[in-house]
């Protein structure tokens, strides 16, 4: 009876008498500590199936209870992704404080795992954090070393498919963050952790998807969507975004790009699809057998540029200010105040790494004055490596793009999403609803976001998406009266969680 219920609630309805009567052992799939046979309870219980487990971070030893594989939705489509695991330090169950604070008033820290806008199962306490890399601590243990309730979040994502439908094209994944805040707020009273205080945390995907939860906090948008994904009512809002590398802002990533990479006509990159297909028992032979390197085609380069001319209208529309007043412009070439805003923001990246012991004497682009760094040439540094994405960089004109495929429906696999490449399409591709489009993009909500505190970061090497976009965000931030703290940290690439005292005394500063 149990099993039956369990594939009913999993959407596997087709049963005929034969396949009933020959159901195997369902051995692969998590027992989900809400699943009361083909329900999921909503209602948090401290008495659901848990694991106390001892762990030791920066020589520390810690302690907490873990609630894995919580499903935040009612009726799941796809309930590996759309789960979350719950940590709780254990003092929380005795009464004690860890770092100020007790089982009332620990904030909850929120990391997502999606990357690639691929579907993400809630990662695990020992899983290495997204672009971490060795023995470093990761986000999830660090913030229950200081206290923090640890809510690590999965969600549906782009290639996901069940009976021949895809099941997590946009927007599944911000509908099923959101649905798993509300399941925090839901809870509130009976699980430990506070959900007024949320902080969620992503990287590149996720740091998207993290700054469009912050965003879109109080938006309707989402209310049907969520509805029909078996969300509890509850509040969407949360009290402070973290995020690495936002893949965000995709309607005019393209043209941001150009305009930064215009010129850098070398381009090399790894093509995650033949990655994933190595094995990975040597990570650096696979790395360098996915790699794809060349030169843009003339038809690119006139892409290029193309795009690139579009940007200071663009960029201009959002009249933006920095936090002295200063209007931050661009004339026709791409020249003007907002590229000395990120100019200025990459030399502050190299003279915090220089006050830290790094030796950049035989940095070529950086100037000096009396032995300290005075300035940077903005060319210098766009030409000190290759570009990693051929034009138009997100929208491709062949569809190719992991966001062309984030843009699918449940039939179409892939669509654009701006004009120009629809325009230009080599296969007569089709055009994503402009409200999924909007519902995808936290530039939509800025201005209507209830969340106060922001911690925002891309690596100087990072070239994944332009560096314009994380700065328009952070501006927009800044001009809408909301607190934000962003940074370039010098020769960091495309990654997250490399900062976790940083970021940790940031959300200490926030919550206290
Ligand atoms: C990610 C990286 C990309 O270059 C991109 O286009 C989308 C997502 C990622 O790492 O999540």
């Amino acid at each position: 009876m149990k099993k039956l219920s369990l594939a009913l609630s999993l959407g596997l309805v087709a049963l005929s008498a034969r396949s009933l009567a020959v159901t195997p052992e369902v051995t692969d799939t998590p027992v989900y500590g809400n699943q009361r046979g083909d329900l999921f309870e909503m209602k948090f219980s401290p008495d659901f199936q848990y694991r106390t487990v001892e762990a030791e971070v920066n020589g520390q030893k810690i302690a907490f209870v873990a609630y894995e594989n919580l499903v935040y939705v009612k009726k799941p489509l796809a309930s590996a992704y759309q789960s979350m695991k719950l940590y709780i330090p254990k003092a929380y169950f005795e009464g004690g404080e860890i770092n100020g604070f007790n089982a009332k008033t620990a904030p909850i820290f929120m990391p997502n795992a999606v990357g690639g806008y691929l579907p993400a199962k809630p990662a695990a306490y020992d899983d290495k954090g997204f672009g971490a890399q060795g023995d470093k601590p990761n986000a999830i243990l660090s913030a229950l070393a200081k206290g923090y309730v640890v809510a690590s979040v999965g969600a549906r994502g782009r290639t996901l498919q069940q009976d021949g439908q895809y099941i997590g094209k946009a927007p599944a994944a911000i509908v099923d963050l959101k649905a798993a805040v509300r399941y925090l707020h839901f809870n509130d009273k009976l699980m430990p952790g506070d959900a007024n205080k949320i902080i969620s945390n992503g990287t590149s995907a996720g740091g998207a998807l993290s700054a469009l939860l912050g965003a879109a906090g109080k938006s309707a948008d989402y209310a049907d969507a969520l509805r029909e994904a078996g969300a509890v009512e509850a509040s969407e809002q949360i009290f402070a975004v973290s995020a690495y590398c936002p893949i965000a802002n995709l309607e005019h990533a393209d043209s941001a790009y150009e305009w930064e990479f215009n010129g850098v006509n070398q381009y090399q990159r790894v093509d995650m699809s033949k990655l994933n297909a190595q094995s990975y028992n040597d990570r650096s032979k696979a790395m360098q057998m996915a790699t794809v390197k060349g030169n843009l085609s003339a038809a690119e380069i006139a892409v290029s540029d193309e795009l690139k001319a579009t940007f200071p209208a663009y960029l201009n529309s959002l009249n933006l200010r920095d936090a002295q007043g200063n209007p931050l412009t661009l004339d026709s070439n791409g020249d003007g105040s907002f590229k000395d805003y990120l100019a200025a923001a990459v030399l502050r990246g190299a003279q915090k790494a220089q006050a830290a012991g790094v030796d950049l004497r035989n940095v070529a682009y950086l100037q000096w004055q009396d032995n300290q760094i005075s300035g940077l040439n903005w060319q210098g540094y766009v030409h000190s490596a290759k570009r990693m994405k051929s034009p138009p960089a997100f929208d491709a004109l062949d569809l190719s793009s992991g966001e062309n495929n984030l843009f699918g429906d449940g039939t179409l696999n892939n669509r654009h999403f701006t004009s120009f490449s629809q325009q230009h399409s080599s296969l007569d591709g089709q055009m994503a609803d402009a409200k999924v489009i909007k519902m995808m993009n936290p530039m939509s909500y800025l201005a209507q976001s209830p969340t106060r505190y922001w911690r925002i970061r891309a690596g100087s090497m990072d070239r994944d998406t332009s560096h314009a976009i994380s700065a328009i965000l952070a501006l927009k931030l800044g001009m809408a009266g909301k607190s934000v703290d962003y940074a370039i940290p010098w020769g960091v690439g495309h990654g997250g969680d490399y900062d976790l005292d940083e970021l940790f005394q940031w959300t200490d500063a926030i919550t206290k």
